[in-house]
């Protein structure tokens, strides 16, 4: 297949209750705060708003459906999918990534720094957010392999030939985490072994999502020899102008909403298409793991996890100074 500019410029609706960006599926710059290094100061993300409220304003349909399992195909198995769908979904499900690492190692910080019941919640809010990056690598990825090869891949290799995951200046905070390293304070022994099981559920998942769409196994920075001077804040910014993502110095309050915006856009496309293309053929050993199945069905359950902690940011995370706290 090949993905015309007459399939792209198609007429696209959108779904009912959709407000984002300024038309069916468009997008959003994402504003973040600038990323921080593993041993530097977060500009700590915070919601201005009272925590309840955000969510019942920014997220109705996603408190409705949260609760149910994901529509499996609701897709017409004739038609093809639009392609505007899958661009939404790979530029929004990466930048939801980007918060959710951010949200992510926020309350590790927290996690380090305190004990009891607090070192409890932030652990349980790790846990979620890990679990919402598994679900959007599961989202972004939903593409079909033609579309990734003609479409998206391309896109990647024309501001890069190496474009790699890498550079995203968001994740080198939390990349021991994702790397297996658990921190020195995770918990008891429950709460350690359901985030090293969160830990590894998106491992197999991204190793499932890199076998389905690229099966001959190379990324773009693997396939390409090497090339350029690998200057990493000109990465770093090549990789957030990709991804729409613009840095502000003191916009923290802001962070929180757009991704409360994100996750409904996100729940009105699933409740309208679900999730896999239709016929897709036959998955991935890794995507056909029960875990990552499960993971599938409850993809809005968990987004909704995700919005309540993300939401209810405690008033008393603001009193724990983000000081450098050891992972180790
Ligand atoms: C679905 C969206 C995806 C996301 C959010 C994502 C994210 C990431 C991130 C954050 C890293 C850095 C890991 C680290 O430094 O420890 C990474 C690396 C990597 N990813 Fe992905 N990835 C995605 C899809 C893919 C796909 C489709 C492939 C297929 C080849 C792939 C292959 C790789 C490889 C081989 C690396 C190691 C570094 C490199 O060669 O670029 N990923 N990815």
């Amino acid at each position: 297949m090949n993905i015309t500019f007459e399939a792209m410029a198609a007429k696209l609706s959108a779904p009912e209750g959709w407000t984002f960006s300024d038309g069916p599926y468009g997008l959003e710059p994402l504003i973040l705060p600038p990323a921080a290094a593993p041993d530097e100061e977060v500009e700590r993300l915070r919601l201005a708003t009272t925590p309840g409220d955000g969510l019942k304003a920014l997220c109705p349909t996603l408190l409705t459906h949260g609760d149910s399992p994901l529509p499996m195909g609701t897709q017409s198995a004739t038609g093809t999918p639009h392609p505007r769908i899958y661009w939404f979904r790979w530029i929004t499900g990466h930048q939801i990534s980007f918060v959710l690492w951010r949200l992510l190692i926020q309350e590790m910080r927290t996690a380090a720094l305190a004990d009891g019941a607090r070192q409890a919640r932030a652990i349980a809010a790790m846990i979620t957010y890990v679990r919402g990056y598994c679900s959007m690598l599961l989202y972004t990825a939903s593409c079909s392999r033609d579309l990734y090869e003609t479409l998206i891949r391309p896109s990647m290799f024309l501001v890069h030939p190496g474009f790699s995951g890498t550079w995203a200046p968001d994740f080198a905070a939390v990349r021991q985490l994702f790397r297996g390293r658990q921190p020195g304070w995770s918990g008891s022994g429950d709460e350690a072994a359901a985030l090293r099981r969160a830990v590894g559920l998106c491992r197999l998942i991204h190793s499932g999502v890199a076998a389905k769409l690229v099966p001959a196994g190379g990324s773009l920075l693997q396939d390409t020899p090497p090339y350029g001077t690998q200057r990493p804040e000109l990465l770093g910014t090549l990789f957030d102008t990709y991804f729409m993502t613009a840095r502000r110095p003191g916009c923290a309050e802001r962070a929180v909403p757009q991704l409360l915006r994100r996750l409904e856009a996100v729940t009105l496309d699933l409740v309208e298409h679900g999730l896999a293309v239709p016929g897709e053929g036959e998955r991935p050993l890794e995507l056909r793991d029960e875990d990552v199945l499960e993971a599938e069905r409850d993809l809005m359950g968990t987004m909704l996890r995700v919005g309540e902690h993300a939401a209810g940011l405690d008033a008393s995370d603001l009193e724990l100074q983000p000081q450098f706290v050891s992972q180790g």
